[in-house]
């Protein structure tokens, strides 16, 4: 008598149009252990049944079998036959949809710790243009015809090594190029073989953490600060401890028995309070890391963008060989979207990052850093800062000048320092500043709220608003909208 296997068999042999005989009979079998059609423990029929009753030969089920034993779907007991296997795993059985066309259950999107944390965490929205949306320069402004006009002409001819790995850090005459720029306009001390070209920030933060930090090793991040760092830092098995920050600056207590082995700031514009680390501060933070052994990682991401005073030079050339790994990019100056940054390396970690840099990341794009390379020797880079800045500071006057009309001189934070991309406003204490910035990007007002920054559980209330990449003639019409979301939430 015919068995039910061998019906199910001849089914699914059928299903397959195209392969060879035993092919097709080995995946008939296997997708119907896969599926549970044949359960764990169930008995295969005795070859020579299976092979009359499917019309094959018998060495082709013989063959079958001994693949599908020594792959471990079956298992051979002496005198009783050809069983499926226990220890098929659990994940491999009973897909949703027994059907021969697709017999495989959707893989599960199961994700690490980490992976899952930084999904609880993550802030990064998926709209990087609009109204008061903070952090971003405008780019429509930046002369593109000028810097393609240096591509092309180098790309003409470009030398194969232009077109391969990055083998040393990056082109040494962007290196040479950045070494000037930052001397005069950072005061940052080093040589061109310091200097590391990343992708941006986030990518020399993930560099430097992962280089320095084992896991569970202690990181200081100011408090508040900027989301995306901390994320890269807890994906990366750093152990965070907040510090506080006040109109000084971060304010760093005594390391005790634990001491940080990073230590991240914004010294000269503080992110995203906007407030410039006193130079008291500035002295204290690197005796510190000299006594405990620390590195500072300072963050230096739009200090070209101050519009009264002199610039603030940056924390690492305050004194010869400081324990300061200076972070930099061109995100600010010229356009988010270039991915292109750069680290300033002590001496002592130079070769060990730029190796890590090439193993885990490859590095390239050598030709576009060229590029760049001519476009700062050349004079415009500077230039193109200098029309920013004036451009700016008028676009951050007509904010401020808008806050201080509709809502009171009191919701400019005292933090605010003339400087930067964007500014805080002000919120009172009880405002649920995640709440009312929703309520503002639903109706394309690109807000954020300033809570959001804090790691600790008292938090500050307030939004940050990005001015640089709205003409001021525009910025009425949307602070409007705000306007009436925060009257709307004050009254609820
Ligand atoms: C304080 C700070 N650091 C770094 C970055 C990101 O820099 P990059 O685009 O080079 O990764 C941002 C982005 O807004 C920032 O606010």
């Amino acid at each position: 008598m015919r068995s039910l296997v061998c019906d199910l068999l001849q089914l699914r042999l059928d299903d397959q149009k195209d392969g060879k005989l035993h092919k097709r009979l080995y995946n008939a079998i296997r997708l119907s252990i896969l599926d549970g059609s044949l359960p764990p423990q169930s008995r295969l029929p005795p070859s020579r049944d299976l092979a009359n009753q499917l019309a094959l030969s018998r060495n082709t089920v013989l063959t079958v079998y001994e693949q599908l034993l020594a792959e471990g779907y079956v298992v051979s007991r002496s005198g009783s036959g050809t069983f499926v296997s226990r220890t098929v795993p659990d994940s491999l059985l009973f897909s949703s949809d027994a059907s021969p066309q697709s017999r495989h259950a959707p893989q599960q999107a199961i994700l690490s710790a980490r992976g899952e944390a930084l999904l609880t965490h993550s802030r990064a929205s998926s709209r990087q243009w609009g109204a008061f949306l903070p952090g971003v320069p405008d780019v429509s402004e930046f002369p593109h015809a000028l810097l393609r006009k240096i591509y092309t002409r180098l790309s003409r001819r470009p030398p194969a090594v232009q077109l391969s790995y990055s083998p040393s850090g990056g082109s040494p005459t962007l290196q040479q190029a950045l070494m000037e720029y930052l001397r005069v306009a950072r005061s940052v001390r080093c040589n061109p073989e310091q200097i590391l070209i990343t992708e941006g920030i986030h990518q020399a933060i993930d560099l430097v953490s992962r280089m320095l930090c084992n896991p569970g090793d202690r990181a200081w991040i100011e408090e508040p600060a900027y989301w995306g760092i901390r994320n890269v830092l807890q994906m990366n098995g750093v152990d965070l401890q907040a510090i506080n920050v006040d109109l000084s600056g971060m304010n760093p207590p005594e390391p005790g028995d634990a001491p940080p082995r990073l230590i991240f700031v914004t010294p000269s514009h503080q992110y995203p309070l906007g407030c410039v680390m006193s130079l008291e501060r500035r002295q204290r933070l690197l005796t510190l890391a000299r006594q405990t052994g620390s590195w500072i990682v300072e963050d230096d991401y739009d200090s070209e963008f101050r519009f009264s005073g002199q610039p603030i030079p940056a924390l690492q050339g305050l004194v010869e060989d400081a324990p300061v790994i200076y972070i930099g990019t061109f995100s600010k100056t010229l356009w988010p979207g270039l991915r292109l940054g750069y680290v300033v390396l002590p001496q002592p970690l130079a070769q060990a990052l730029k190796t890590a840099h090439a193993e885990l990341y490859r590095g390239g794009r050598l030709l576009d850093q060229e590029a760049l390379a001519q476009f700062i020797t050349e004079g415009h880079y500077t230039a193109h800062i200098r029309r920013m800045r004036l451009l700016y500071a008028r676009r951050r006057q007509r904010l401020t000048a808008l806050i201080s009309q509709y809502l009171g001189k009191a919701a400019l934070s005292e933090f605010n320092d003339n400087a930067g991309l964007h500014l805080v406003l002000k919120l009172a204490d009880d405002c649920d500043d995640v709440a009312l910035a929703k309520a503002a990007n639903d109706k394309g007002v690109l807000v954020r709220p300033l809570s959001r920054y804090y790691l600790g559980d008292t938090p500050q209330r307030g939004l940050l608003m990005g001015f640089a990449a709205m003409k001021e003639e525009e910025m009425e019409g949307a602070f409007k909208v705000l306007v009436a979301c925060i009257n709307s939430k004050s009254r609820a």
